[in-house]
């Protein structure tokens, strides 16, 4: 094309820098506190917001573009129909979808959900070829196959949110227990997002110094070091990881800000090309013993830039989480297969 590259020229003839266009598909709770993060962030020339209510849908759009004088500049637009509004999105969110009721686990949203992602993939993919998908909906392993197969996309460019909000709930919960700054502790959860995730203590750091190891080093040193090393302590961790979602939606109803804030992070790696590594939902596929024939989506860290999934790391496990993310990788598998996709 006459306008190709990077750049593109308006009708003054000025040289503009390429827009990035991002929708959201869903504008709910959590659509709603991705698009605010992406906003805030300054992550987006241009958002468009879809979802199947065109009042409430109106309503958020309003509501956001009156807070203009505010933020970056940004282009917002909405309508119910994701051809009138998504065409040519670097990047599509999907957060469409039931939810669960206090209670319920994300397993049983399958149905449901695969039958709304049956209309909405398929337009997506069609009005915007060369985007990114990031799918949010739950059971978002299983839904994240789902996209894959309906989109006809390079996997490199399908990539479920996955265990990133897990392993921030893992960072947030040991970093209360060290004392020390969230952003300090380096610590993956993998596998499926939900009740099947994998703490990989193995490889928890603070400040680059092995946590475990270090505890067992010095194990006289303090009553928390010392506490944190006994199993049931690391278990009691891992559980309130798992049932991080579980608490807050029986308190407020559903899950949003660490959400927005997670998937706004995932933004900026793949939009910026920042080539950071996330724990991500990406196909497992040969990673762990996971068997060549089992098309599976699971989180595992994975190296993101602006074309997408750029590479998996291969975490060294023990041989106690190999066990487990098989475990993980097994539950995710018996739900795809019985798709017939
Ligand atoms: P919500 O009910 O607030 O929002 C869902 C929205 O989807 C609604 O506004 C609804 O009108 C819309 N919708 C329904 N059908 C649609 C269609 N065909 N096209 C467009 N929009 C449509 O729910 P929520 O709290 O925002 O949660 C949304 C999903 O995200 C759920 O599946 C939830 O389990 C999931 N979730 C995932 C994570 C994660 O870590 N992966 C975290 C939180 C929530
Ligand atoms: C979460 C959702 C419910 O916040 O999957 O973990």
């Amino acid at each position: 094309a006459a306008n190709g590259g990077d750049h593109h020229h308006d009708s003054s003839g000025t040289s503009m820098h390429r827009l990035t266009k991002v929708s959201v598909i869903g504008a709910g709770n959590v659509g709603m506190a991705i698009a605010q993060t992406i906003l805030t962030r300054g992550l987006a020339d241009e958002i468009a917001l879809v979802d199947a209510l065109p009042d409430k849908l109106r309503g958020e759009m309003l509501d956001l573009q009156h807070a203009a004088a505010f933020l970056p500049r940004t282009r917002l637009v909405s309508d119910t129909d994701i051809a009138a509004v998504t065409r040519g999105s670097d990047l599509a969110i999907v957060t469409a979808g039931a939810r669960q009721i206090p209670g319920e686990t994300r397993l049983n949203l399958l149905q449901r959900n695969v039958s709304l992602f049956r209309k909405i993939i398929p337009a997506l993919a069609q009005n915007s070829p060369e985007a990114l998908l990031l799918v949010v909906s739950n059971p978002v392993d299983i839904l994240t196959y789902v996209a894959w197969k309906l989109s006809g996309f390079p996997v490199s460019r399908v990539i479920g949110s996955g265990t990133n909000l897990d392993s921030s709930r893992f960072r947030f919960l040991l970093a209360e227990h060290l004392d020390v700054n969230a952003q300090d502790v380096q610590a993956y959860m993998v596998g499926e997002h939900g009740d099947s995730s994998v703490a990989v203590w193995s490889s928890v750091s603070v400040a680059g110094m092995p946590v475990l190891k270090t505890l067992q080093d010095s194990h006289t040193t303090s009553a928390s070091a010392s506490m944190i090393m006994k199993e049931e302590a690391l278990e009691g961790i891992r559980r309130a990881v798992v049932n991080s979602a579980y608490e807050v939606i029986g308190l407020k109803g559903y899950t949003s800000w660490a959400i927005g804030y997670s998937v706004a992070n995932l933004v900026a790696t793949l939009l910026r090309d920042q080539r950071r590594i996330h724990p991500v939902s990406v196909l497992a596929t040969g990673f762990h013993g996971i068997a060549d024939d089992h098309e599976v989506f699971l989180s595992l860290p994975a190296r993101l830039g602006r074309a997408g999934v750029l590479g998996v790391v291969d975490m060294e496990l023990t041989h106690e989480e190999t066990k487990r993310l098989r475990h993980s990788a097994k539950t995710i598998w018996e739900n795809c297969n019985q798709l017939g996709l």
